[in-house]
C-alpha cells in the first residue's frame, strides 16, 4: 500500500446515494473509483466511460477485484451487513452508507469481522461530518466552555414525498424516517459531544398521511448516564424547512405520487439515481437541508446554524462561518476515511460509531412502536466492540 496513492474504491450500489458521493470520490486527490457493481448493465457501460473504472453485475464479483481498496456500500439498508461482510471477507475495507445496518446484531457482525480481517469499518457520509458540526466537537472537546449539557436537533425535509423504493415506504422494514433520518441526528449529537451509550429513548412517531403510510416524522428524547440528554424533532411532509428549490413537497407532486404505481414510482426514484439526468455533474453541490442543532454547554450555547456556527458566552456573541453544503461533508468524510486507512488520523465514525447510532434508532423504533420510553441497557463502549 502506497500511502501517497490516491485510495482505490470500488462502489456497491449507484442509487441516489451514490449519485450525491461518486461525483466527490471523483473530484478527489486521494480517492479513485476504480469499479462498480450494478444491476444495471446500461448504467454500468455509462460509469465504465465516465469513470474509466470497471464494472460488475454484482458486490460479491466487484470484490474479488485485486486494484479494489475500499468498497463504498451505498445499497439499501437491508443489504448493507450482507455486502460489507462479502467485502471484508475479500480483504478489502469498507465505508458504509447510514444506517450502518437495520439492527445492532448486524452492526456487530461487521465491526467483528472487521477486527478479524485487520481492516477498516467506516460509516458515513452523514450529518456528522458537516464542517460546522465537526467545528462544534472541537470546542466541545476543548473544554473551554465546561461540560455538554443538553442538545437539541430539529430538522425538516420532504423524505415522505420523494419517489421511494417500496421498502423504503414500510416503517418495519426500513424504519421509515426513524433509521434513515434519526440516524443523521445521533451521528451529529454523538459526533459533538463525544460517543455515548443512551439510557432510555422515549420516541413519538409520526404517521398522518393515510396515502403514505410510514413513520415521517418523530420527536424523541434521548436520556444519558450522565445526565447529558438529547431532543430531536424530525418532519419529512416536506413543509417547515422548505426551501424553493425543493421540488417533491409541493403540492403537485405530492398528488402525482398519490396516483402512480410502486412500478411507477420506483422509475422515478431511478431517475434520481447515479448518471441518471443531472445526476453526475449536480451531486452534492446544495446546501445540505438539515436545519438546526443547539448544544447547551455548561458555559456557553453554540448554534449550528446553513452556514456558521454561532458561540454564545456571557460576555460575547462570536459567528464563525463554515461551508455547511453536503460537499464540504464529503469532503470531510472522505479525508476522514482516507487518512483512518492510511493510518494517518484517528476514526471518529468507526464501527462502534456506526454499532451506537444503529443502537440508539432502534431502541427509537420500540419506544415509539411500545408506546413508551424504552430502557437500553447500559452497555459500556469497550463491550459493545472490545
Ligand atoms: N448519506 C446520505 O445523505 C444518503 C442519501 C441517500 C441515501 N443514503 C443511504 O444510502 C443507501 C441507499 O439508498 P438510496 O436512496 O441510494 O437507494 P437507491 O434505491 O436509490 O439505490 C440503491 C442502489 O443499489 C442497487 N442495488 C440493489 N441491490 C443490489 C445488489 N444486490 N447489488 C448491487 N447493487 C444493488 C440498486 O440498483 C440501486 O442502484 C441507504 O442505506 C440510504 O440510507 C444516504
Amino acid at each position: 500500500m502506497n500511502r501517497c496513492q490516491p485510495l482505490r474504491v470500488g462502489v456497491a450500489g449507484l442509487g441516489r446515494a451514490a449519485a450525491l458521493m461518486v461525483p466527490d470520490l471523483a473530484r478527489s486527490d486521494s480517492t479513485r473509483v476504480v469499479a462498480v457493481a450494478t444491476p444495471d448493465a446500461g448504467q454500468a457501460e455509462r460509469a465504465e466511460e465516465l469513470l474509466g473504472c470497471r464494472s460488475y453485475r454484482s458486490v460479491t464479483e466487484m470484490c474479488q477485484d485485486d486494484q479494489v481498496e475500499l468498497v463504498y456500500v451505498a445499497t439499501p439498508h437491508e443489504l448493507h451487513c450482507a455486502h460489507a461482510c462479502s467485502a471484508l471477507a475479500a480483504g478489502k475495507h469498507v465505508l458504509i452508507e447510514k444506517p450502518m445496518a437495520l439492527s445492532v446484531a448486524d452492526c456487530e457482525t461487521i465491526a467483528g469481522r472487521a477486527r478479524q480481517a485487520g481492516r477498516a469499518v467506516l460509516v458515513g457520509p452523514s450529518f456528522g461530518s458537516l464542517p460546522g458540526v465537526l467545528l462544534m466537537r472541537e470546542i466541545a472537546s476543548s473544554g473551554r466552555y465546561g461540560h455538554p449539557r443538553l442538545c437539541t436537533v430539529f430538522s425538516y425535509s420532504d423524505f415522505v414525498y420523494r419517489p421511494r423504493r417500496r421498502e423504503e415506504l414500510v416503517s418495519k422494514e426500513a424504519g421509515g424516517v426513524i433509521l434513515s433520518q434519526m440516524s443523521h441526528q445521533v451521528d451529529m449529537v454523538f459526533t459533538i459531544v463525544g460517543l455515548r451509550s443512551p439510557v432510555a429513548v422515549d420516541l413519538v412517531p409520526g404517521n398522518w398521511d393515510p396515502q403514505r403510510p410510514m413513520t415521517g416524522a418523530y420527536v424523541a428524547v434521548l436520556r444519558f448516564a450522565d445526565d447529558f440528554g438529547a431532543s430531536l424533532i424530525y418532519s419529512g411532509y416536506g413543509r417547515a424547512g422548505r426551501t424553493s428549490g425543493d421540488r417533491w413537497g409541493a403540492q403537485g407532486d405530492r398528488e402525482m405520487l398519490r396516483r402512480v404505481s410502486s412500478e411507477q414510482e420506483r422509475y422515478m426514484k431511478d431517475g434520481r439515481a447515479f448518471l441518471a439526468g443531472s445526476g453526475f455533474l449536480g451531486g452534492s453541490r446544495r446546501a445540505a437541508n438539515f436545519a438546526r442543532v443547539v448544544v447547551h454547554l455548561e458555559g456557553a450555547d453554540m448554534v449550528l446554524e446553513r452556514g456558521s456556527v454561532k458561540v454564545i458566552d456571557d460576555a460575547s456573541e462570536q459567528t464563525i462561518r463554515v461551508d455547511n453544503s453536503l460537499r464540504a461533508a464529503h469532503r470531510r468524510a472522505i479525508k476522514e476515511m482516507v487518512g483512518v486507512i492510511r493510518g494517518a488520523e484517528e476514526a471518529i465514525h468507526d464501527g462502534r460509531f456506526g454499532t451506537e447510532v444503529v443502537r440508539t434508532c432502534s431502541a427509537g423504533v420500540l419506544s415509539g412502536a411500545s408506546r413508551h420510553a424504552v430502557a437500553v441497557p447500559p452497555v459500556p463502549l469497550e463491550e459493545i466492540v472490545p
